[in-house]
């Protein structure tokens, strides 16, 4: 893994043609239009984070510590500090072009800084309340997990909890063609050519590693999650979350 660009806060960016290398290279260059298509692609978007905000516990008014693992264009961040004011927010994510979107959105917002880097690099400096991720640990592979759980699991403080929206597979094969053509007829109903969601999902299948839901609700307990739920689900897109224990 080789340090890449010139951003303040770096820890590493995988690059070359490893599989996290061409994932990173097509969100820099996705970085320009994905606030335009991402909702068209992905169904509930906008209605999953505003639930993950609302599944947060605490009050709106309190200095809450969060942090965003692969913030993207900042769309999750933004929603987190609209609701709440006073977060200390860090922003992290492997693609320069994706983040410095986040860092404008987010331009006015004096509690927010931002990392670029492997998410699975990051070494937080103090205990969280929150962490949250939108559409990313699905990157990640599966036995890569439980240890990466842990250490997030390491960084919240009492009461805190990780709030996760992801794709994942189904726990049979009728199930997950029926999820994948409503996933296309949704695609579709947006307006995307065939060769458009081909391409959608050519690219799903070679770069993202989906897991089965409860596999991935029994990895966060292994990893010493509490109170594991799903809080909302579409067919193969859902949002969860797991607790500390007190
Ligand atoms: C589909 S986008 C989602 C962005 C944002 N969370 C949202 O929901 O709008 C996935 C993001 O995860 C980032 N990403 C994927 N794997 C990562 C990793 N291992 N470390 C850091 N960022 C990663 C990508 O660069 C990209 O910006």
């Amino acid at each position: 893994m080789k340090e890449t660009g010139s951003f303040k806060n770096k820890v590493f960016c995988p690059s070359g043609d490893g599989r996290f290398g061409k994932i990173r290279k097509h969100f820099e260059r996705d970085a320009f239009v994905f606030d335009r298509v991402f909702f068209k692609i992905m169904p509930c978007y906008h209605e999953m984070m505003k639930a993950l905000v609302d599944a947060i516990p605490f009050s709106r008014g309190r200095r809450i510590r969060v942090v965003d693992l692969g913030c993207g264009t900042g769309n999750l961040s933004r929603e987190i500090i609209s609701a709440y004011p006073h977060t200390r927010l860090t922003c992290v994510d492997m693609a320069e072009n994706m983040i410095k979107m986040a860092e404008s959105k987010l331009a006015k917002e004096k509690n927010v800084d931002f990392f670029l880097g492997d998410i699975r690099d990051f070494a937080f400096p103090e205990k969280c309340h929150a962490i949250v991720s939108s559409m990313v640990l699905h990157h990640i592979e599966k036995k890569d997990k439980l240890e990466f759980y842990r250490k997030l699991n390491r960084s919240l403080s009492k009461g805190g909890g990780f709030y996760v929206i992801d794709i994942f597979l189904a726990s049979d094969s009728h199930l997950q063609s029926m999820y994948m053509d409503n996933w296309k007829a949704f695609m579709k109903g947006n307006g995307f050519s065939s060769r458009r969601i081909n391409y959608t999902l050519a690219r799903h299948r070679s770069e993202d590693r989906p897991v089965v839901l409860e596999d991935e609700l029994s990895i966060m307990r292994k990893a010493g999650f509490v109170k594991t739920e799903v809080i909302l689900k579409r067919y193969n897109f859902a949002l969860y979350r797991g607790c500390v224990k007190d």
